[in-house]
């Protein structure tokens, strides 16, 4: 609770009445409040670049709030699919889509299936908005949608965080994490972040593994 003495302050977060961020009721709150300040309001360019290279593949967006991203794929031809568990962020997202308001589904990442197999996996400001205890099952089940050879490619949030979301995640956790699974192809500063990642966002891709040879 906020001291009531105190007046809010510029950048204060607004009061919530949800505070889980595994529920979908968390993220339709601050939805429905406006409070989106991981919102980019557009693509970032590593992102164009990555889709400009990567035109033919068909791309899996999860946890997509507003859904910039899609749009951008969905007004080029692309073919995606963007899933939210949020009804409030898809609701949104569909809104801004317009004719490709089709692209957006409402589904849980841990259990939607794409009606494709896809070439790259998109990640923004999604692994962050997990709980930490739902980080090992994220990287599960992003090796589960990828086939070998497939990519995860976005933004990753690094390094520490005395609480969130965001939450961010150290570097050795991330490796430790997706290593098991993934291959890393590439890594590069963000230059364009909006302030709550500034300084701490890397653009990073995973290439998957094959999968690990059967037992005899
Ligand atoms: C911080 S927002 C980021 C939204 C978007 N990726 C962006 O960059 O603007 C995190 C989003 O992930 C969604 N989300 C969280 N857990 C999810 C899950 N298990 N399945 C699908 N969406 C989820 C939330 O509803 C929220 O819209």
């Amino acid at each position: 609770m906020s001291d009531p003495n105190v007046p809010p302050q510029p950048g204060d977060a607004p009061e919530f009445e949800t505070r889980d961020p595994a529920l979908p009721s968390f993220w339709d709150e601050r939805f429905e409040r406006g409070f989106t300040p991981w919102d980019q309001a557009g693509v970032q360019r590593e992102f164009e670049a990555f889709a400009a290279a990567h035109a033919d593949a068909a791309v899996l967006i999860p946890g997509c709030g507003n859904a910039w991203e899609a749009r951008w794929l969905a007004e080029r031809g692309r073919t995606v699919r963007a899933i939210d568990f949020a009804p409030a962020a898809v609701a949104n997202a569909r809104a801004a889509l317009g004719q490709y308001s089709g692209v957006v589904e409402q589904a849980d990442f841990y259990t939607y299936t794409p009606p494709f197999a896809s070439g790259w996996v998109f990640e923004r400001a999604f692994l962050c908005a997990l709980p930490k205890k739902l980080r090992a099952s994220y990287a599960q089940r992003m090796a589960e949608l990828l086939q070998p050879g497939a990519l995860l490619a976005g933004y990753f949030f690094i390094g520490e965080t005395p609480k969130g979301p965001p939450f961010a995640i150290a570097r050795d956790e991330l490796d430790a994490l997706l290593t098991p699974f993934f291959t890393l192809v590439d890594d590069q500063p963000v230059v364009d972040s909006l302030p709550v990642f500034a300084g701490r966002e890397r653009w990073l891709v995973w290439r998957r593994n094959d999968a690990a040879p059967s037992r005899a």
